[in-house]
């Protein structure tokens, strides 16, 4: 049975572009909603150019009611009936009344080695604290920030010179590498960690 697949991207969205070119021919899953938190999300154009449905539902209108953005969030994906659903680029974090009904179906990239670095900056904390290699992890999201359980991680060498930029730039082509590795294995139940070495 093709696994359904909904996104989620506040931006650009390169991942979420990686994800759904990898959905094609015996894969076992396909895209199914490109949704951001953002209406001017470039992703949403992309997916959209991609004959992706889209939808966007802004944060802002919400004010501060995280509750109140996270239950019409739901609502837009129950609508689709996702059986796996990828965080690609999106900025929100999610609260534990969200993620409940989904957890053990809800993946994230997250652009650090997990367990180092949750959170933001990642690629200033690796220089700083002076890290040989750097890198991106996917993992399986739960209520805690950045900390379920990891299916995969893809390193890479820290140069000299480097600045987080440069790290962020060189880190991206990586990240849509892994993420759509492990969707593939995800989607046929495959729990094998995948990893990478750029
Ligand atoms: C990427 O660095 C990713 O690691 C982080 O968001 C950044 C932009 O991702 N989660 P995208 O181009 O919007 O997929």
């Amino acid at each position: 049975m093709t696994k359904r697949v909904a996104i989620l991207i506040s931006g650009g969205g390169s991942n979420m572009v990686a994800l759904a070119q990898s959905m094609t021919g015996d894969h076992p899953a396909r895209p199914v909603l490109v949704l951001s938190n953002d209406p001017a999300a470039g992703g949403l154009a992309k997916a959209s150019g991609m004959g992706i449905p889209v939808q966007a539902i802004d944060h802002k209108t919400f004010g501060k009611d995280r509750a109140a953005f996270e239950a019409v969030l739901h609502d837009a994906l129950a609508a689709v009936q996702p059986d796996i659903i990828c965080l690609a680029g999106f900025m929100r974090i999610l609260g534990a009344d969200f993620i409940g009904p989904w957890e053990g179906r809800i993946l994230n990239i997250h652009p650090s080695l997990l367990p180092k670095y949750r959170g933001l900056h990642t690629h200033a904390r690796a220089l700083e604290a002076g890290d040989s290699h750097h890198g991106c992890t996917v993992h399986q999201v739960t209520a805690a920030l950045d900390d379920g359980p990891v299916l995969g991680q893809a390193r890479m060498p820290v140069l000299q010179g480097d600045t987080p930029d440069t790290l962020a730039q060189r880190l991206l082509p990586l990240e849509h590498a892994l993420y759509p590795a492990v969707l593939r294995r995800f989607a046929a139940a495959d729990l094998r960690p995948v990893m990478l070495d750029g």
